[in-house]
């Protein structure tokens, strides 16, 4: 049987706001319902819960773990093991790398290491300056565009390593930083 806590969660999952007053929990309720509260639906309403906010944080995934009455470390566990999923909050600009079966056969790898080795940063992770995230996306239904990445809100497909590589410096590029600002 649901503990109060639980009961809540899914409570709030069908009619009230979040007692945060943040809306966007209302669209991690609908995946929920979606998913019917269904346990092994768990990945899909985390990839719901990170379009959301972006990253999965603490809050959000105690929240997922009650609706969906699964212990938190199992929901801390499945969040931390994908690439697919990151614990940070975004930097200010970010590129997302498809790792879909076409992404992937087409050097998917090679622009993800190629950005690794070029801003110190893998897949989920941000740089210190929070100017720039990686991230890994699975496949959006493009793939004859491969290898599709997504920086900032463009969707570029057919790059090579080297592309990639000179449009992040590129977006980074395009704006002064913090410290050059006058
Ligand atoms: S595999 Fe990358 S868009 Fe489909």
């Amino acid at each position: 049987m649901a503990g109060p806590a639980e009961a809540s969660a899914r409570k709030r999952a069908s009619d009230e706001p979040h007692p945060t007053g943040d809306e966007r929990f209302s669209l991690i309720d609908k995946a929920l319902r979606k998913a019917r509260f269904q346990q092994d639906q768990l990945i899909e309403v985390l990839h719901a819960a990170q379009e959301v906010f972006g990253y999965l944080s603490d809050e959000v995934l105690l929240y997922v773990a009650r609706a969906l009455r699964l212990p938190r470390s199992r929901v801390y566990g499945v969040a931390t093991f994908y690439h697919l999923f990151t614990r940070e909050p975004l930097g200010e600009h970010s590129c997302s790398v498809c790792t879909g079966t076409a992404c992937f056969v087409k050097g998917a790898d090679a622009i993800i290491d190629a950005l690794r080795r070029e801003h110190g940063v893998g897949p989920g992770e941000t740089t210190e300056d929070k100017r720039f995230s990686l991230t890994t996306t699975r496949c959006i239904g493009a793939c004859s565009l491969a290898p599709l990445v997504v920086i900032d809100d463009d969707v570029l497909g057919h790059l090579t390593v080297e592309e990639a590589v000179k449009r992040v410096a590129a977006m980074l590029d395009a704006e002064p930083t913090p410290a050059e600002v006058p």
